[in-house]
């Protein structure tokens, strides 16, 4: 969206090919009906910093940053200590570490002075020689060499360390001095964040396609792309067919009543034969599982009846039906695909996620074409599953709590937001039912503590419970739970490897969370900022003048000392 803002902005005809039914990504949300009335869903709760410039500015030119309201603080909640609260300090270094000390319940100077080289690194952050000295190792380990075990590690290092998404055991040390830079010291505004009032559907993503659509971009949702050859000087983006791969069932295999698993489809007998469905979710893929009452996606809590017709979430369609021959005893399902749909381009910005973008890299013409591509896309991956379960509960939050926590001391609970106390509509549900809606995280699930969207709720209402101890009598009225595993991953190592904006072809540029950026920026605004490199980039090729890119300071306070 950012790259085709400023491309249509310069004059470019531009479409916009996006695979899911909303634009959004990782923003996306999507309406839902619960308790008989119309509230809206979204991927988990996202913070809008200040420090957001490329995000924020397109959200300003196209009217989306209205519903944006500031929390107070953006609050750390450790077990067995008083609440952090870490505000928008707005002052220079060192004022602003001074100001966090004395505010601070629990945290002194002891805590970060004395012999703690971690500390001056955290001060110190260089692109090329905080990289050089720590990418190779995880941020235990830099705890550990850089003696930074205690309070300070405790109540701020691990608890923003775990919002990167990315189990600290596996977490680059490199990356984890960037993120501290980037979100506390790098940007005068402190660590100030807003929150939207209404839900992201119609608050960000309605204005924001209607602004692109505003300045020309054709965009064209459920749209996947398969592949982008080239024929000639331009490249050609095909757009995913209907249909799923073979499968080979025995027709024994199938029961009178209710359905078979058949790999990649679902099959069950009908008065006439059989029928067959893709088990890939309408929405943006995942496989549904099956469930009592129908099918269920683990990815956004979609549902489906036992028609496999769309009951609840973000699928747009019933689930698709495959054709099914029956040969002899055996059924062939499945295979049938429509012909290739072809959209001609003179350049492509890919902005997909790491896994979206090792798949294309993985098609057609692309490992041939852009080898060092392929393989930046080859090497990259996705952090460990993160959980995000929304519970509408029957008795309030305690008034005093802040809308929003970062969560440590749990096994599970990384994140709490209280939905009643900000978003609509939300807050007017809680006051007219004297209920509260809490939304709770859990980031980096260690393989140990993985589990359904069931499993997973279970554990995080019970340390709900034992966090907010108001709700320890709370009925659950409604919830949505869903995991997903689709966030960057920043291991040791990974940083060198990561796909540049600019690849081995001049007309095909990349952007998303996972590129490599020359400063520092992540999630939202590494999307953002890297989709306006990416436009720059073939504005420059032809000529044309290039968007700004305003980013925090691209070194740390005491990067010059310590270099
Ligand atoms: Fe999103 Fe299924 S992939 S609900």
């Amino acid at each position: 969206m950012s790259a085709a803002a400023v491309l249509a902005g310069r004059g470019y005809a531009v479409t916009l090919l996006e695979r899911g039914p909303a634009l959004g990504g990782k923003l996306s949300g999507w309406p839902l009906r619960v308790l008989g009335e119309d509230v809206p869903m979204e991927h988990g709760f996202h913070g809008f910093f200040r420090q957001y410039y490329n995000l924020r500015a397109l959200l300003a030119e196209a009217g989306a940053d209205r519903d944006l309201r500031p929390l107070d603080a953006y609050a750390v909640l450790v077990r067995g200590r008083p609440v952090e609260a870490f505000g928008a300090g707005g002052a220079p270094f060192p004022l602003d570490l001074l100001q966090v000390l004395q505010r601070s319940p629990s945290l002194s100077l002891a805590d970060v002075a004395g012999d703690r080289p971690g500390m001056r690194e955290l001060l110190a952050y260089d692109p090329v020689r905080t990289f050089a000295r720590w990418d190779a190792l995880d941020v235990d380990a830099f705890v550990r060499e850089g003696r930074l075990e205690g309070t300070f590690a405790e109540l701020v290092l691990r608890p923003f360390g775990q919002a990167s998404m990315n189990g600290l055991s596996r977490f680059s040390a490199a990356e984890a001095i960037r993120f501290f830079h980037f979100y506390m010291l790098g940007n005068p505004e402190g660590l100030g964040f807003d929150a939207l009032a209404r839900g992201v559907g119609p608050a960000v993503l309605a204005p924001l396609r209607a602004h692109l659509e505003r300045l020309g971009v054709a965009v064209r949702t459920g749209a996947e792309v398969r592949a982008v050859p080239r024929r000639g000087p331009r490249r050609r983006v095909v757009l995913a067919a209907a249909g799923a791969p073979a499968t080979v069932l025995a027709a024994a295999a199938v029961p009178e009543a209710g359905w078979a698993d058949a790999g990649a489809a679902f099959v069950r007998r009908t008065a006439a034969g059989y029928e067959a469905r893709d088990v890939r979710c309408t929405h943006l893929g995942c496989p549904v599982q099956r469930a009592p009452d129908g099918f269920r996606c683990p990815c956004h809590a979609g549902r489906y009846d036992l028609d496999g017709v769309p009951v609840s979430g973000p699928p747009p369609r019933p689930l698709a039906t495959l054709p099914v021959a029956v040969d002899g005893d055996v059924l062939r399902i499945g295979g049938a695909a429509a012909g290739d749909e072809v959209v001609p381009a003179d350049a492509v910005v890919l902005a997909l996620d790491s896994r979206g973008l090792r798949a294309l890299c993985a098609a057609g013409d692309l490992p041939r074409a852009a080898p060092r591509l392929a393989a930046a896309a080859a090497a990259s991956g996705e952090a460990d599953p993160y959980a995000v379960v929304r519970l509408w509960l029957d008795r309030p939050v305690d008034p005093a709590r802040l809308p929003f926590y970062t969560v440590a001391g749990w096994p599970d609970t990384d994140s709490l937001a209280v939905y009643s106390a900000f978003q609509a509509p939300y807050v007017d549900w809680a006051a007219r039912t004297g209920g509260a809606v809490v939304e709770s995280h859990a980031y980096a699930i260690e393989p140990e503590r993985r589990g359904s969207p069931d499993v997973l709720r279970d554990r995080l209402l019970a340390e709900l419970r034992d966090i907010f101890p108001e709700l320890a009598g709370a009925a659950v009225r409604h919830d949505e739970a869903m995991v997903q595993d689709d966030f960057t991953r920043f291991a040791p190592g990974d940083a060198a490897r990561r796909p540049t904006v600019a690849s081995d072809v001049p007309n095909l540029v990349v952007a998303g969370d996972h590129v490599q950026l020359p400063f520092p920026a992540f999630l939202m605004e590494a999307a953002a900022a890297s989709g306006r490199l990416a436009a720059n980039h073939l504005l420059a090729a032809d000529g044309v003048r290039e968007v700004p890119i305003p980013t925090v300071s691209w070194r740390g306070p005491l990067a010059d000392v310590l270099s």
